[in-house]
This record gives structure tokens, C-alpha cells and sequence, in this order.
């Protein structure tokens, strides 16, 4: 924490009024890049604000960082390794990195051309969870808009197995032709509990059909190649990535093997690109006009200095409505730690991220936005371009956009109520009782992010920019955003708990569980 920042923080900030006090508010507040404009104006922050919180980016050694990161230094430091998916789209890494990922590219090419040309798979089942599952999903979804600019629509039936629950399983499997199937399986560890039942159960599922040819339908993507031909997966099936992807970062690698069997390379390289222009901006960027800093530094003001819980994230696009979810695990597997890199202890670090689409969201979670307390920062998500052939659906989801962010600064104070009341010829005491309810208090921080339209491209540049965000609030907080120890404990007691259970078995047959969970456990057993 700063305390120039925390004296800035005492005096409350009127957004509206900064427009009028900052006359060039907008070109200061909004950055452009490729395909995204992000217009920060409408947070609670003044120049000074900005200022501050940029000298304090600077005190944090954010430009140092910023350098290790692209140099490729070992900044995952509990794990010992680099930081490199920027590698994935032609940016940073040692000339071996870049070969590797050439080699790697160019072996995917050739693997989509030989499935595309041999014409033989129609479905296409990806297996996978976390970061193995959720950025493939959304991409999937966002390269599937209508009449997509630079997508070529799907050439396969792209399926997505994720979840334990056998449902997840059965629901891909409907109406599915194993002989017309090819399974991939993602996981960076080849050893996630999930993923390898599910794979399991795949193998199975083609193997009834297909008896020992089976395996002709199983590819690995991992980056743990002996354990993927300890289950029986071929080395000529086998697509690697490194050590230095991190899952949630990790779209980019072999990951994306089946949005290229689907969507095609040259779709897949557009959003590479995308991603590398987003990464070269954050690279050479001064701070001020930096896309990724300007959205962290909001983030840290509105969380460490205004004491917001969360932050919503609302896509008005069907096509973007994973993203919040996408985004739950990229900023909370990365910053939802108390912990510092050296141990100490940490102060306020990620919010909760969540968020559903527009306009669904309006009639459900808006009221309290609007109205609660203490309501939550909003990133608005708008697309210019209509990808549906529907022009008038695309106008009015866009107006919508645009109103609640306007709703959310500018509020409706007690005398307009009022005024509206009295006319509406509403006696006194009701007013007086009604005013407070339906008055808004406004002042309620956004960002507006509109990309020209759903390509590629722009995609690309979207998920990356979030990428750079994490890294920027990661440094300013002082936490290593690349590890996840925090998912450890219950992956343990979960491998004990199942080998505990099973009906009939005995109160002897459990370890040592405390009352509330030895009773559940007892339940499913009948062993009371
Ligand atoms: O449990 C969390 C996690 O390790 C994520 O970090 C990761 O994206 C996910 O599980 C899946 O891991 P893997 O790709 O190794 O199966």
C-alpha cells in the first residue's frame, strides 16, 4: 500500500465530475490497439489518482519485471521455472524455445492437414480440465461466431469432457460414432484425477467398437510424455508442450490442437497474432498508455484503496459468456494468495471474479450492481460488429451495454425521484418512503472494452491482455502468479476419501476424518 495513494483514497472521487475537471479525460482514459479499445474513463480515478498509482507500479520494480518476464528468467520462483507462453505467439524465449515451438507448429500443421484431408473423423472429443478445458472452450465458442472475419467455421464436431461427473462424459458421447471419433486428451501432469478417468472411459468407449484400433483414436497433448505412454497413448500421438506453460496460460501450446482441427490453422495463427500484438504493446509501452497496466492499476485501486470484494466481468456477446469463467481461474489460480513470494505475508490481493452475459445478467445480479452494497467494478465487453445477421439484436444488446455503464456512473439522485414522484401525483408520505428505494446512488466504476468484431484476432488480443493484467496486479502484490498450491490439499484428501468408500464398508475401513466429514462419508457407505 502507498500512502500517497491511501491520502488520495480519503478524499472521495466523483466520476462524473472528473470529466468535467479533465477536459481531455477521454484521450487519457482510452487506449487503442489492433482490434480493442479500452475505455477506463468512467472509473473512479483522476489523473492524480493514476499518477500515483503508476509511481507506485515503478516503486514495485514493475519495469524490471516486466523485463524478466520476456528474458525468460525463472520467475515462477517456488517452481524454478520461466514464465514463456508469450513464446507460443513469436514473442521472448531463447533461440531453442523458438525452434522447439516452430517444430511444434509446423508437426501441427501437418496433423491437421493429414485429419482434414483423410476426412475420417467427424466428432471430436476433448478431454481435459482447468486450463486444459476452459480457454479451448472459450475459444471454441468465440471462433464459432456466425460468418466469423478470418474463422473459417467448424470443420468438426468439437465436444468438451471436463468434469468427474459421468454426465460430463455421457453428454458427449450422445449420438457420437466411435469409428468416426478421435479423443484428445490434454493435461499438462498426464496425472489429473479427472482427466484420466475420463480418458479411461473414452478408450473404453472406443475400444467396444473398435476393439485394439482403439488407440488410433487417442492423442496426448502434456508436457509429461512418459506418463502418457505409461497409458498406453503411442510417442507418434503425442503433441508436447513445456514446463514453462502454465495451464491457465497454456491455449496457445499443443492445447489448441483441437480449435486448429476445427477452425483451422490459419484461424488458430490469427489468434496467435492477435496475442502477440497485445504482448509487443505491453512489452514497449510507456506505463501511461499500457492497455494491461491501466486495467491492473483500476484493479488495484478499486480493491486495495476503494475495498471492493470483486470484480464482474459481463461479455454482451453469447459468443464470450465462458469468459468470466475463463477468467475465474486466470486471475484467482494466479492472485488468490495471501502469501508474498518471500513468505511474508500478503495484504488484499484478487477479488472474486465472476460475471454472466448480457443482457442475461440485467434481469438477474444488475439490481445488485445498481442498488447493493457494495456492488462490484464491471469490465463491459461489447462487440462493434454484428456476426448474426441480426442487426437489430446487435443494436439493441449494444445499447444496452452502453446504458448500463452510464446507469452505474451517473445514478438518479432523490430530487429526481422525487420531482418524478410528486408528478406521478404521489402523496407525501409515500414519497418520502418510496425516494430512497428507488434512488441510485451512482458513481459505480466500469470499464468499456469493445473489440471491431469477434476475429480471430481480436480474441487473441482480449485474453491476452487479461494475461498481462494478472502479471501486472501479481508484481504490485507481491505473490507469484504462476504457481497453485492452493489446489493441492483437497486433490490429496479427495485420493484418500475415495479409497474410503464403498457401500457396506465399515467406520473401521476410514482414516482419521473429523465428525462432519466422517458422517458423509458414513453416509454413502450406509455404515451407520
Ligand atoms: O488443479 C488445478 C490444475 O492444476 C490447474 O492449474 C490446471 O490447469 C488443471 O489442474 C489441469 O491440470 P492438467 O493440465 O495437468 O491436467
Amino acid at each position: 500500500m502507498s500512502s500517497r495513494l491511501n491520502t488520495l483514497a480519503a478524499t472521495p472521487i466523483s466520476i462524473q465530475d472528473l470529466f468535467a475537471s479533465e477536459p481531455d479525460r477521454l484521450s487519457r482514459f482510452v487506449l487503442r490497439e489492433g482490434a480493442l479499445r479500452a475505455d477506463f474513463s468512467k472509473q473512479a480515478v483522476s489523473q492524480a489518482v493514476l499518477d500515483a498509482l503508476i509511481d507506485h507500479a515503478r516503486d514495485r520494480d514493475l519495469i524490471g519485471w516486466r523485463e524478466k518476464l520476456f528474458a525468460g528468467a525463472p520467475i515462477n520462483s517456488s517452481e524454478g521455472r520461466p514464465v514463456l507462453h508469450m513464446a507460443l505467439r513469436g514473442v521472448g524465449g531463447r533461440e531453442s524455445v523458438r525452434s522447439e515451438v516452430s517444430a511444434m507448429k509446423a508437426r501441427m500443421a501437418d496433423f491437421v492437414d493429414h485429419i482434414h484431408r483423410e476426412g475420417k473423423f467427424k466428432t471430436l472429443i476433448h478431454i481435459g480440465i482447468g486450463g486444459s478445458d476452459l480457454g479451448p472452450r472459450l475459444v471454441a465458442d468465440g471462433l464459432s461466431a456466425g460468418g466469423i472475419e478470418g474463422g473459417q467455421g467448424a470443420k468438426m464436431d468439437l465436444r468438451f469432457v471436463e468434469n468427474i461427473d459421468g454426465a460430463s462424459m455421457n453428454d458427449a458421447l450422445v449420438g457420437a460414432n466411435p469409428s468416426e471419433t478421435l479423443v484428445i486428451i490434454v493435461s499438462k501432469s498426464f496425472g489429473t484425477q479427472e482427466t484420466l478417468m475420463n480418458a479411461l472411459a473414452a478408450r473404453e468407449w472406443l475400444a467396444r467398437t473398435l476393439g485394439d484400433k482403439a488407440g488410433k483414436h487417442c492423442i496426448a497433448v502434456t508436457a509429461n510424455r512418459e506418463r502418457a505412454i505409461d497409458f498406453g497413448i503411442t510417442a507418434d500421438h503425442i503433441f508436447d508442450f513445456w514446463d514453462w506453460v502454465g495451464g491457465r496460460y497454456s491455449v496457445w501450446s499443443a492445447v489448441g490442437l483441437s480449435l486448429r482441427l476445427c477452425f483451422g490453422t490459419s484461424a488458430f495463427d490469427d489468434f496467435l497474432d492477435g496475442a502477440q500484438a497485445m504482448d509487443v504493446h505491453f512489452r514497449d509501452r510507456d506505463l501511461h498508455e499500457n492497455m494491461p497496466v491501466l486495467m491492473a492499476l483500476m484493479g488495484i485501486w478499486n480493491r486495495n484503496y476503494l475495498g471492493y470484494g470483486s470484480q464482474a466481468i459481463i461479455p454482451y456477446s453469447r459468443r464470450l459468456r465462458k469468459f468470466s469463467a475463463f477468467l475465474q481461474q486466470l486471475e484467482m489460480e494466479s492472485n488468490g494468495k495471501s502469501v508474498m513470494r518471500d513468505g511474508q505475508e500478503a495484504g488484499l490481493t484478487c477479488p472474486v471474479i465472476w460475471g454472466d452475459e448480457g443482457t442475461n445478467g440485467q434481469h438477474a445480479f444488475f439490481q445488485w450492481l445498481h442498488q447493493g452494497s457494495p456492488g462490484a467494478p464491471v469490465d463491459f465487453i461489447a462487440l462493434l460488429t454484428d456476426h448474426e445477421g441480426r442487426p437489430d439484436h446487435h443494436k439493441a444488446l449494444l445499447a444496452n451495454c452502453f446504458a448500463q455503464s452510464e446507469a452505474l456512473m451517473v445514478g438518479k439522485s432523490d430530487a429526481v425521484v422525487r420531482e418524478e414522484l410528486r408528478r406521478a401525483h404521489v402523496d407525501a408520505d409515500k414519497i418520502d418512503q418510496l425516494a430512497p428505494q428507488k434512488t441510485f446512488s451512482g458513481n459505480r466504476p466500469s470499464t468499456t472494452l469493445t473489440l471491431d468484431a469477434l476475429s480471430p484476432f481480436a480474441l487473441g488480443q482480449l485474453i491476452a491482455l487479461y494475461e498481462h493484467k494478472v502479471f501486472v496486479q501479481g508484481v504490485l502484490w507481491g505473490v507469484n502468479s504462476f504457481d497453485q498450491w492452493g489446489v493441492e490439499l483437497g486433490k490429496v484428501l479427495a485420493g484418500k476419501i475415495l479409497s474410503e468408500l464403498g457401500e457396506g464398508r465399515e467406520r473401521d475401513d476410514m482414516g482419521a476424518h473429523d465428525p462432519s466429514t466422517q458422517a458423509l462419508i458414513a453416509l454413502f457407505n450406509k455404515a451407520d
